[in-house]
């Protein structure tokens, strides 16, 4: 289990933000963070006046905050852009009777209106929920129905995926596109930014109310809704600085989407909180085009994911001699476990440590982490950020000793935690349900050193290139198909994107298996749920395997699929 831990690489930077681990550790107190706000006197909060008004009535509104480029646009946003700009979208929502406590959503790809939409939207009180564009009706009618969001913000290329019709509280359409033509009901987003005063009063709110929704996957049922509060912020800010190791002249870049967590809470709110230059760049994945990325804004502070990784790896050294990376100073890696083998890649190549991050979209913030200053094991997730106490516990709750691998567990609260599963207390219930810890799903183990390392889920959560699928979600897109009478989905192994979705199908009477067939059905979970959640292989069965009341079992497909032994079968249908 533990034959990689005689690796280990030498800490690179002691005089990091977080100094001496242990030291800081046993020293720390979220008091002490809580001081940095400047609600600390007031007890009122927003997110988007610490992250982007502060740093303007400090002095430094003419730094960058936003450098923004894509194939067709480059440009920059200073603080005080940002903050009038932000104002001018809180004044528009506003006008059009969005107030404290409304879900506004914002489903567009990356792009500045997408920053100014949700920090305008923060700013009046109401609680935002990013959609990642790659999501097709289903997903987005299934989100926007749940949370019951009465507005959104969308782009011409993506609204006709969303169903006004069939989603009666969604009463305000912004269309964020250049020289629109007019349309019945919709409001034009330039237009009205035009008219809009970059003066506004933000809506001052408690701690405790709501910021954002990320809906997130789960083995069964709909994707659930995580709700985040204000008070997250004071560990977006906290892992910022000691964990992105983020300082004044940093240069940063997250590569992920506002879709997902990683990209909200990493990509908008601990950088800016700290006040440093934060890049976004639109578009796919491509190695030179990202390498150059690097190049061009001279990035100091990188946080990518193991997939991404693994591809640039893949892609090879020559590309990466092509390009000046030496403003590097800091890696980070967040979503799937992170191969040791692309560690010692990154050492070599890029000559940086990669440094592996844990957390989830229901904790908010990271939790288990390596830090510049700390010895790095590859292939461990590395030590629990200080004010969080993590352990291995098993079913009852009792405290595992080092190396015996059981449910991964964090004591609770910390600031970020999850506050609501929208719409659904027993979901939330069932993480909390051993009392004093939240059980994340994920198995590991710790070594004698209080190293972590990720074992697997013990649920049925695919993680594919870092996203997270449920195959509820999936199996249920499937059996809308005319030809599908049963679907299981899976997770199989795979060693560039971690897991690729494969999904077990049982034909109606009457259709014959095929290539075209299944071609022809994956295209229907592509157009009809996202490309991400589509099943890259399928096989057909002639009956999958079920329990009494019916329910499929995806282990024993699991177990099918890796010639492992299937298990206790004594619930098995016949
Ligand atoms: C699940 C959470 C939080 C940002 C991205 C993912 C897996 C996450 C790691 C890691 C091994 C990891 C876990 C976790 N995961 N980070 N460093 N090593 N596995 O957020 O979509 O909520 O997924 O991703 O299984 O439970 P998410």
């Amino acid at each position: 289990m533990s034959q990689l831990q005689g690796e280990i690489i030498s800490a690179d930077a002691p005089l990091s933000n977080l100094g001496n681990y242990e030291e800081a550790y046993n020293n720390f107190k979220w008091e002490d963070v809580e001081k940095e706000f400047s609600w600390y006197q007031t007890g009122l909060i927003n997110m988007a006046y610490e992250a982007i008004d502060r740093h303007v009535d400090l002095g430094k509104g003419g730094k960058i905050a936003l450098r923004y480029s894509d194939a067709s646009r480059d440009e920059a946003y200073t603080f005080q852009q940002m903050k009038d700009l932000s104002n001018q979208f809180t004044n528009v929502l506003r006008k059009h009777g969005i107030s404290k406590g409304d879900r506004v959503f914002v489903f567009m790809p990356r792009s500045p209106e997408l920053y100014v939409s949700m920090f305008g939207a923060i700013k009046a009180g109401a609680v935002v929920g990013p959609l990642f564009e790659a999501f097709m009706e289903t997903a987005v009618k299934d989100r926007l129905e749940d949370s019951g969001a009465v507005a959104i913000v969308t782009t011409p290329a993506l609204l006709g995926r969303v169903k006004i019709d069939e989603l009666p509280l969604l009463k305000k359409i912004f269309l964020v596109g250049k020289d629109l033509e007019p349309i019945e009901g919709i409001i034009d987003y330039h237009a009205v930014m035009e008219q809009s005063s970059p003066e506004a009063e933000i809506e001052w709110v408690n701690r405790e109310d709501g910021l954002i929704l990320h809906y997130t996957s789960g083995s069964t049922g709909k994707p659930k809704g995580v709700y985040h509060v204000h008070n997250a912020m004071i560990q977006h800010y906290y892992t910022g600085k000691v964990v992105l190791d983020l300082k004044e002249d940093d240069v940063y870049w997250c590569t992920a989407d506002p879709g997902w967590v990683t990209g909200t809470s990493y990509g908008m709110f601990a950088p800016w909180l700290l006040g440093v230059t934060n890049v976004i760049r639109g578009g796919r994945f491509s190695p030179s085009d990202w390498y150059n990325t690097i190049q061009s804004n001279k990035i100091t502070v990188w946080y990518s994911a193991p997939t991404a990784f693994r591809m640039l790896m893949g892609a090879g050294q020559d590309v990466v001699e092509e390009y000046d990376l030496s403003s590097l100073r800091h890696v980070l890696s967040v979503g799937e476990p992170l191969n040791p083998e692309v560690v010692r890649w990154g050492l070599k190549v890029y000559g940086q440590r990669i440094h592996d991050t844990w957390w989830m979209t229901e904790t908010g913030g990271q939790l288990i982490c390596n830090y510049p200053s700390m010895p790095l094991k590859p292939g461990s997730m590395g030590k629990p950020v200080p004010g969080i106490q993590a352990a291995i516990i098993d079913d009852n709750g009792k405290v595992l000793p080092p190396h015996r691998m059981g449910n991964l567990a964090i004591r609770t609260p910390w600031p970020s935690m999850m506050r609501l599963i929208w719409n659904n207390a027993p979901k939330y219930e069932e993480y909390f349900r051993i009392p004093g810890w939240y059980i994340s799903g994920d198995t590991a183990y710790m070594d004698e050193d209080g190293y972590f390392w990720f074992q697997g889920r013990i649920d049925d959560v695919i993680n594919s290139s870092g996203e997270r699928i449920g195959p509820f979600e999936v199996e249920s897109k499937l059996l809308e198909h005319p030809a599908v009478a049963e679907a299981g989905v899976i997770g199989k192994p795979d060693p560039m994107r971690g897991e690729i979705i494969k999904a077990f199908i049982s034909l109606m009477d009457g259709y014959a298996p095929s290539e075209e067939l299944k071609a022809e059905i994956a295209k229907f979970v592509k157009e009809g749920l996202s490309a991400h959640a589509a099943p890259r292989e399928i096989e057909f069965k002639d009956k999958l395997p079920k329990t009494r009341s019916g329910k499929i079992m995806r282990r024993v497909l699991k177990a099918w699929e890796l010639n492992l032994p299937v298990g206790d079968l004594s619930t098995i249908e016949d």
